[in-house]
């Protein structure tokens, strides 16, 4: 099964207006023929980004998970496709661990997010304690499990699985093409415990320390379909040069 690959830049709490206009301009007049690319991008600078957007699609990076009402400082799946936003990434680390982002949460999330058009990222990993005690398999058998529970099978291949090694982000400590193949292929066939049409289709991106000089050699792997990167996702040069090995 040929899957098209995906590439993700997680712009995390950065790039003002006038700065995500300039990054959508360095990739204007590239068209990106056999790969998707996508940037995430904070809440006040996503319609200047989807307007500015050229081939890129843009995605949010987190969302509520109901349609509407007494929240404060949230925002809903409906308001982000209502200015056209592509997608949304949900239970990223620093969510989960900073913003108390749950897995119930996440069990909502996912499946309203679809419902609203929004392409989902499910972010899941361990943590370095929970890898050198043995528990990875089961961290991510939880977040999986979880995140995709009530998500209708016909419609599991349209969910994007990062696997993120927590001591793999922002740290340049990247995972080793070993281990980040062990975790996608885990995370796969997890999927299949649910169809095994979703587990052809799904896309599974690797998430940690990706830049331009390991990205090849990440992107080759079987259970690679692809990466979210934050830290090099910043610069346009470093980017597209990521998006370059997704194709070569
Ligand atoms: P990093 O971040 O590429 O800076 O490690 C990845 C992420 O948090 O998605």
């Amino acid at each position: 099964m040929s899957r098209m690959p995906f590439i993700a830049g997680n712009w995390k709490m950065n790039k003002t207006v006038a700065e995500a206009e300039a990054f959508m301009e360095a990739c204007a007049g590239r068209s990106f023929d056999g790969v998707d690319v996508a940037v995430c991008v904070p809440f006040t600078s996503l319609w200047a980004a989807k307007r500015a957007a050229g081939s890129v699609a843009v995605y949010a990076q987190t969302m509520h998970d109901a349609p509407s009402g007494a929240y404060t400082g949230e925002v809903s799946a409906a308001m982000l496709d209502a200015i056209g936003v592509d997608g949304v990434v949900l239970g990223h680390s620093e969510r989960r661990e900073l913003f108390g982002e749950t897995d119930k949460a996440l069990q909502r999330k996912v499946p309203a997010a679809l419902e609203a058009g929004l392409v989902p990222i499910l972010c899941v990993g361990e943590t370095e304690a929970e890898r050198e005690n043995g528990d990875m398999e089961r961290k991510l058998r939880h977040q999986v499990q979880e995140g995709l529970h009530s998500v209708p099978a016909e419609r599991l291949h349209e969910v994007v699985i990062a696997y993120e090694p927590i001591w793999a982000i922002g740290t340049g400590k990247v995972a080793t093409p070993e281990q980040a193949q062990e975790a996608g292929e885990l995370v796969r066939a997890l999927v299949g415990d649910r169809s095994k049409e979703a587990e052809q289709r799904v896309r599974v991106l690797y998430g940690g320390s990706m830049k331009p000089n390991n990205a090849a050699e990440l992107l080759a792997l079987p259970d690679c379909d692809g990466g979210l990167i934050g830290g090099a996702s910043l610069k346009p040069d470093d980017f597209l040069a990521i998006v370059d090995a997704a194709t070569s």
